[in-house]
């Protein structure tokens, strides 16, 4: 097979089908198909690097990891838009353009609530991406740009141009994102655009990558060398194969434009994404001239703000709720309302200091939105309604085990620090029995919580010696005898639960399902998990130091130990099993590369070295296998030799991945 032709072939066939999904929404091919040239390619580069293209749709996954931000300047600022908020505004608008022409025409387009970005393509080909900034000087973001799916990198013609429009997340992806973090125990992101501007400023583009941003693109800079009106851009960014929003219109006056605008407001609530108004531009491009610009906005173009679906109601009481790891949250119990087409009745306070700033109190009449369309949350308080109403104080003692409560230094949150606090009890037990984790569907949250507050289950190795009292359940009401029997056998069958399940179901701070996949593969025993020091484990890919520091945490204390060693007398299976067996010099090897390599990117060998079951490591210890060197390679170097690392150069690493 000609590879190199192949490999040209996999990287056009593939682009199309990501501009047909990603882009026009009209899928082309199967999931199946997909995923089988994706590999195909995936393979093909990685024995062929050489043939790779520049624009390889395998780059979408990032891998490069900064340590900062360069800053840019925008050679034509980023202007931000002024603001109308009804129709009255509106007019006003209108007639500040009819004091200049009388023969134009507006484009309305929605507006997009993101973050706004520059992007250049040279040749056709994509060179850079930045942020908005103060709109002089914004910072590149290139890398994680490069990573949105529906951003071509290649463009239909091979022109010179820098293109704008808007970050966004997915309402989809926003919801994946905050269920996954509820996960881990991290602090869920308020809204989509928080959630993309958290993630376009992420120095490692893997994560970028795996969150599923996308873009509209609105604008082309300088855009009368190219076309002479705002609609002709649109259709010209288009035929480039870039993403434009499909909602926008040509409006011939005021009342169109009006119209559009009631259209808008509806079509929004439909949207997979947010929008935050309509952006009206005046078309002919010769005309903005004349209209001018403020020094921050131009005076040919508006925003029209939609109002933000919310409704005011009676704070009843504010409660609080204890999670797993401990941490209280206020919660707000509503008169309930209609807000965005379902009913509220609990809405977050989020913590101590939001309650403060926005001055809530019980009794108050607040007004309530959903943040990003989804958790209800509490904005502000209706100050023309307060009457006698107590100022709020944050509770200081556990809501269930009454232990003092805790703030650490640096933090809003609030911990009850009691480790026997039942509140904690209940939710581990739940957790860890949960589908996620160890799936023992017979003891769901209310099983839990009765045989909780019967004193059969405290902790979770209590789960295992509930069998020792058979009888005694069997004679609880609701527990017939038939519920018993199935309970107890499921609880043995969990004994054979994967290895990572278990250690996602211990509950250990900021240990997701996913993370717990990771720590098994690279400790596949709870003795080797156990010892795994925190310099060990931040050398892991995946691993931070919040999480490092939060399993070395758990494994210190006294009582975390006791109950492993219960777990491991009870017989649960504490060893997990890799099934990826490869036959490779560099499997279960960590290989650091130092130095610049000729015929490699640092991706292609970390990529090529991780296919062969080995794993890359960023500093040079004890624990290192191999240092790959290229060229001008420096301290890590030094540091293998003094320690005796073997040391590879190109030629051999050539040698090594293919014999
Ligand atoms: S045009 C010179 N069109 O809204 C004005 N902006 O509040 C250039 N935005 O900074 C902006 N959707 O981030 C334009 N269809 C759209 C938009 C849009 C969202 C954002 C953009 C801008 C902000 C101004």
């Amino acid at each position: 097979m000609n590879y190199k032709q192949r490999i040209k072939e996999l990287t056009d066939l593939i682009n199309q089908a990501n501009y047909d999904y990603h882009t026009l929404d009209q899928p082309t091919i199967t999931d199946y198909e997909y995923d089988q040239r994706l590999k195909e390619l995936v393979d093909l580069e990685t024995k062929y690097p050489e043939y790779k293209l520049d624009y390889s749709p395998t780059d979408k996954v990032g891998g490069v990891v900064l340590d900062s931000f360069e800053k840019v300047t925008h050679q034509v600022p980023m202007m931000s838009l002024s603001n109308v908020f009804n129709t009255d505004e509106l007019i006003a608008f209108d007639e500040r353009i009819r004091k200049v022409t009388d023969s134009y025409t507006y484009l309305s387009e929605l507006k997009i609530d993101g973050l706004a970005v520059s992007i250049r393509y040279e040749q056709g080909k994509f060179v850079r991406a930045a942020t908005r900034g103060n709109g002089q000087i914004g910072e590149d973001i290139s890398e994680n740009v490069k990573t949105i799916k529906s951003l071509p990198l290649t463009l239909n013609q091979d022109i010179d141009i820098e293109v704008r429009g808007e970050i966004f997340m997915p309402h989809k992806s926003f919801n994946k994102l905050n269920e996954e973090r509820m996960e881990q125990d991290l602090p869920l992101f308020a809204n989509p655009r928080n959630a993309a501007a958290g993630t376009i400023r992420q120095l490692d583009s893997k994560v970028a990558a795996k969150r599923n941003l996308d873009i509209f693109l609105y604008q082309i800079v300088n855009a009368e060398d190219y076309v002479s009106t705002q609609q002709e851009a649109l259709e010209f960014l288009k035929s480039l194969g870039l993403k434009v929003n499909p909602n926008y219109k040509l409006n011939q006056n005021l009342d169109e434009l009006i119209n559009q605008i009631n259209i808008y407001d509806d079509l929004r609530k439909t949207l997979n994404y947010e929008t935050d108004g309509v952006v009206i531009k005046i078309n002919e491009f010769d005309l903005h001239e004349n209209i001018g610009y403020t020094a921050k906005y131009p005076k040919w173009a508006t925003a029209y703000k939609f109002k933000a679906e919310q409704q005011t109601t009676k704070l009843k009481d504010i409660t609080f709720q204890i999670g797993r790891t401990g941490v209280v949250t206020p919660v707000a119990e509503l008169e309930p309302v209609f807000i965005s087409g379902s009913k509220v009745s609990r809405a977050t306070l989020h913590n101590e200091d939001y309650i403060k700033a926005k001055d809530i109190r019980v009794g108050d009449y607040v007004v309530v939105h959903k943040a990003g369309e989804i958790i209800p949350e509490v904005v502000e308080v209706d100050m023309s309604q307060r009457k006698e109403q107590t100022p709020f104080e944050m509770i200081d003692h556990c809501p269930v085990c009454h232990e003092p409560l805790e703030r650490k230094d640096g933090e809003a949150d609030y911990y009850c620090t009691n480790d026997q606090c039942p509140g904690k009890h209940i939710n581990r037990l739940i957790h860890f029995s949960s589908r996620v984790a160890m799936d023992i569907d017979t003891l769901g949250e209310k099983v839990v919580e009765t045989l909780h507050d019967l004193g059969f289950l405290n902790t979770i190795a209590d789960i295992y010696t509930l069998k020792n009292h058979e009888n005694d359940l069997k004679g609880l009401p609701g527990f017939a005898d038939k519920k018993v029997e199935k309970l107890l056998a499921a609880i043995e069958d969990s004994k054979n639960q994967s290895f990572d399940k278990l250690i996602f179901g211990l509950g250990i701070k900021h240990v997701g399902a996913k993370v717990a996949k990771v720590l098994v593969s690279n400790y596949p025993s709870m003795d080797a998990l156990r010892q795994a020091t925190y310099e060990d484990l931040i050398e892991i890919n995946e691993i931070g130091e919040m999480i490092a520091q939060s399993i070395v945490s758990y494994f210190e204390k006294p009582e975390h130990i006791e109950l492993i060693d219960r777990l491991s007398a009870y017989g649960l299976n504490m060893s997990y099993e890799s099934t990826k067996v490869i036959d490779h010099e560099f499997n279960g090897k960590t290989i650091v590369l130092t130095g610049k390599l000729e015929n490699y990117t640092r991706d292609e060998a970390q990529a090529i070295i991780e296919k062969l079951g080995g794993k890359v490591s960023s500093s040079v210890s004890k624990k290192t296998d191999f240092v790959l060197a290229g060229s001008d390679a420096g301290s890590k170097l030094q540091k293998a030799k003094d320690l005796g690392v073997q040391v590879l150069d190109e030629e051999t690493f050539k040698v090594k991945i293919n014999g």
